[in-house]
């Protein structure tokens, strides 16, 4: 059964519940006050009866021309009278000793309790009346002794009725609510239908890769929780989406840009080769082509194994060997590596620092990020000045490296981790490589020592690198 019928019968169920148990409660209620009404009427003229029909005084004497007068004023509701003597015989309308009250309610009339009856069309306690009625037995009492019993009766007829009309009313006001709870049940089923739909229609849109459907909800119910888990769903599904273009895009430009820095060295490689088989080269020249070769295949070589270095940190395949040293020492070490390439360029090399810094790290990986760092310092600053900074901050070593070289403007910081990137590929030196790969390696060198690297550059100022490494108890405890 399609839901919209589920619930629509489900919701009209609730309503019909409510409606038929109102209309039995209603019912009920007002048959009963119908029937109490009557009787308290009837009760009223009993009263009257025997206020006014037996005279103070004459015990005996009933006033038999007021009752007649009474049942004619009574008589176009149908209000009759019986009387009964204290022996239970009727004297009035007609004395009969053989009509009498029934003994289950004798009793309690001797007893003074006025009895209420509603008696069946073939029940004989009134005689010559087989109408079906309501009744009320009254006992008088002379001197706490039963005189008489007043019985006043109308027919159920009239009460009945005033019933029907109301039980017509009633069934109308049944029909219309059917209705009316169809209506309402079709409404708020369709309404319940149209929100699952809209999900339905999402969830098709996703389906169809569209990653950017959100769907409107207050938050009000379930179902709007459900919407709102489905938006979070979108949400993710559409970042990942994202995450997976930007690294196609990336490795895209990583297959690019490798095929590109390779050309360049094997062209050369081929045009020497080429020139040496065919003797194009003159004599003189052949030393120094071997030699250029030479440095091309040292630079393919170098480009091939930074790669796979760079593959190998970053899928985690390489294994730290941490220990604490003296840090000023390692870059004493590097300072005096570079010492000569930086006279070349004119740059005065300074280290600031204490005599012992120490340092959590991998001494070799440690000297080849800051071999990397200060070479590139070196490289982008002629007559300048570059100074290494090293310090213990809380828990961890703080280290800068700064030049007064050409220095990068924010795009241009904002790109140096990505491999291959040169902030202006026009600057080629076959010297120190210039492969765009040497900040690459050493951001992920420095994330595999949970240390963090930063850059401040100001072009044609200068460039500063601030690293930081934690100590060995921040190390283990994070790891
Ligand atoms: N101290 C610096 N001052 C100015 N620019 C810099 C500095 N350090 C790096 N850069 C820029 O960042 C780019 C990337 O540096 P990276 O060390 O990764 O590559 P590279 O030095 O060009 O090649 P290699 O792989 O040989 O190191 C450089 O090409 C340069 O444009
Ligand atoms: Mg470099």
């Amino acid at each position: 059964m399609k839901l919209i019928y589920q619930w629509m019968l489900a919701f009209f169920g609730v309503i019909m519940t409510t409606i038929i148990i109102v209309g039995i409660a209603f019912t009920q209620y007002s048959t009963r006050t119908a029937y109490e009404s009557t009787w308290d009427q009837l009760e009223g003229y009993a009263d009257v009866i025997e206020r006014e029909a037996f005279k103070q005084g004459s015990q005996a004497a009933l006033s038999t021309q007021f009752i007649i007068d009474s049942q004619q004023i009574l008589s176009q509701q149908h209000v009759g009278f019986n009387f009964f003597n204290a022996e239970n015989e009727m004297v009035y309308p007609t004395p009969d000793p053989k009509v009498s009250v029934k003994k289950q309610y004798w009793k309690h009339l001797k007893n003074g309790q006025i009895q209420r009856l509603s008696l069946s069309r073939d029940s004989h306690q009134v005689n010559n009346n087989k109408q079906e009625q309501l009744v009320v037995f009254k006992p008088v009492f002379y001197n706490n002794k039963l005189i008489y019993v007043i019985g006043v009766a109308a027919p159920l007829q009239t009460v009945k009725s005033g019933l029907t009309t109301m039980r017509k009313n009633l069934l109308i006001a049944f029909l219309l609510s059917t209705i009316g709870g169809i209506l309402l049940s079709y409404v708020l089923a369709r309404y319940q239908i149209y929100r699952i739909n809209r999900l339905r229609n999402a969830t098709h849109l996703v389906a169809e890769g569209d990653f950017n459907v959100q769907i409107k909800n207050p938050g009000k119910d379930e179902l709007d929780d459900l919407a709102t888990d489905f938006n979070e769903m979108v949400h993710s599904l559409n970042e990942s989406e994202e995450e997976i273009k930007r690294q196609e895009d990336r490795r895209r430009q990583f297959m690019a840009d490798a095929a590109h820095e390779m050309r360049t060295p094997l062209t050369t490689v081929k045009g020497l080769l080429e020139g040496l088989q065919y003797d194009a080269i003159p004599e003189e020249m052949r030393a120094k082509s071997i030699s250029l070769m030479q440095n091309e295949t040292n630079r393919l070589i170098r480009l091939v194994n930074e790669n796979l270095d760079y593959e190998k940190i970053r899928t985690n395949q390489i294994k730290l060997n941490p220990q604490t040293f003296n840090a000023v020492e390692a870059i004493q070490n590097i300072q005096e590596q570079l010492e000569k390439k930086a006279t070349e360029a004119g740059d005065t090399l300074i280290l600031d620092a204490q005599e012992n810094v120490p340092i959590y790290a991998d001494y070799d990986r440690f000297v080849q990020v800051m071999f990397n760092i200060m070479q590139n310092a070196i490289q982008f600053t002629e007559n300048g000045q570059i100074t290494v900074t090293a310090e213990a901050g809380f828990h961890e070593t703080i280290l800068t490296i700064s030049d007064t070289g050409i220095g990068m403007t924010d795009e241009q910081v904002k790109n140096i981790w990505e491999r291959y990137y040169k902030a202006d590929p026009s600057r080629k030196n076959t010297k120190y490589g210039e492969s765009g790969l040497g900040l690459a390696i050493v951001h992920q060198l420095v994330q595999l020592h949970h240390g963090t690297i930063e850059v401040q550059s100001i072009p044609e100022q200068g460039t500063t690198f601030t690293l930081t490494f934690p100590d060995e108890t921040i190390v283990t405890s994070e790891s």
